[in-house]
């Protein structure tokens, strides 16, 4: 049999180097080629993904090359992947600079699901609960159904909804062309979190950031009064996800479209705090410090997100099997054995 070949962009960021890790665990003979810039991504994920994972060391291609400069048709042409994982992506939220985001994130997709459609490789790409804003469901605390997005409420969530309008393009013009539609799966992550996010620095997950803060003896700091909930989904799930949506998982032909990526469940601020303190170990609850929260993000603030996992089910076959708050006290046990990544504030 062939070596198989995974195209993952992004793949040295926190997401991207848990699948790398995760296809070599399943693969041991994959041929897996990154292509990362490295703005946020770093070698430091993929060691420490692969030290997790107990895969032997990174031993794949890394192109430390731009998305947006690649030429993708003949690389598609030329490697010919089993799949393309396009997590590639400008992830700092508070990027205000909308013409680089665009650029970054929307504008590579449409040359790379091009190609992907072109030469018939199946492509699977990461959106973003982003791209809901706050729908009517966040006031009634409901979970997100797939038709609830498109009035993202800033640059990036556009940025990923650009992403979603172009797949349903491309998909539409190959049906009338082909009389199919091209494997291309969007998946709208949500809350993710778990090891290889540190790098990330101020846009590392809110279980990380408190975590530090718990773990550096500080109380935790939190907007008043704490009930903000959102999906929280633990990276392992995600990346069982992506692979099953590129049908490395239980069901070998997922229906290609547009999927929410979460836990299903919502979990608040003081819930996450308060599991922090049983992972380790203490006996009473956290005192959190509690504080107003900033008139200025007040309207941008997404105050409780959930996905609605049922068409995930139906079109993928998959479902999540980490319970989010479980999975929070195994990964806080996994910082607490890691001081070198906590105590430098996040940005190790
Ligand atoms: N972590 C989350 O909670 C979350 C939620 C929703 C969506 N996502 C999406 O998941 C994907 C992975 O995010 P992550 O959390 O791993 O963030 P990350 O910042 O760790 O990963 C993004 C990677 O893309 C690389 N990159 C950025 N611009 C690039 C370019 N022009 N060319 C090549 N590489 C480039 C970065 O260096 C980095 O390695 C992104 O598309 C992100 O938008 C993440």
């Amino acid at each position: 049999m062939s070596q198989s070949v995974f195209i993952v962009t992004g793949g040295a960021g926190f997401i991207g180097s848990n699948l790398v890790a995760e296809l070599y665990r399943r693969q041991p003979d994959a041929r897996v080629v990154v292509i990362d810039d490295f703005r946020t991504g770093s070698f430091a994920n993929l060691v420490e993904a692969c030290e997790r994972k107990g895969v032997g060391a990174f031993r794949g291609e890394v192109y430390p090359d731009s998305v947006t400069d690649l030429n993708w048709q003949p690389a598609v042409e030329g490697l010919e992947p089993r799949a393309v994982f396009h997590l590639a992506a400008i992830t700092d939220t508070t990027v205000s600079d909308e013409q680089s985001m665009l650029r970054v994130n929307a504008e590579s997709f449409t040359d790379i699901a091009q190609a992907c459609a072109e030469v018939g490789v199946p492509l699977v790409y990461a959106s973003s609960a982003a791209t809901y804003g706050t729908p009517p469901q966040a006031a009634r605390r409901e979970a997100f159904p797939i038709e609830a997005a498109g009035r993202p409420d800033n640059v990036y969530g556009f940025s990923k909804w650009l992403m979603e309008t172009e797949h349903a393009r491309i998909a539409e013009s190959c049906a009338q062309e082909q009389g199919k539609r091209p494997w291309i799966v969007g998946l709208r992550f949500f809350n993710v979190f778990g090891p290889c996010e540190a790098r990330k620095g101020k846009m590392a997950s809110m279980v990380y950031q408190l975590a530090c803060q718990v773990l550096s003896g500080q109380k935790p700091r939190l907007f008043r009064d704490g009930t903000q909930s959102r999906d929280q989904v633990y990276v392992d799930d995600v990346v069982s996800c992506t692979l099953a949506a590129a049908g490395l998982g239980e069901q070998p032909d997922p229906a290609p479209g547009v999927y929410n990526l979460g836990s299903g469940v919502a979990t608040s601020f003081n819930q996450i705090v308060q599991s922090i303190g049983i992972a380790l170990g203490k006996a009473e609850p956290i005192e959190v410090e509690y504080f107003d929260m900033p008139e200025s993000i007040r309207a941008f603030y997404q105050d409780f997100t959930c996905a609605d996992m049922s068409e995930t089910k139906r079109g993928l076959g998959w479902s999540p099997s980490h319970d989010p708050l479980e999975a929070m006290r195994a990964y806080v046990a996994y910082l607490a054995e890691r001081p070198n990544t906590w105590k430098r504030g996040g940005s190790a």
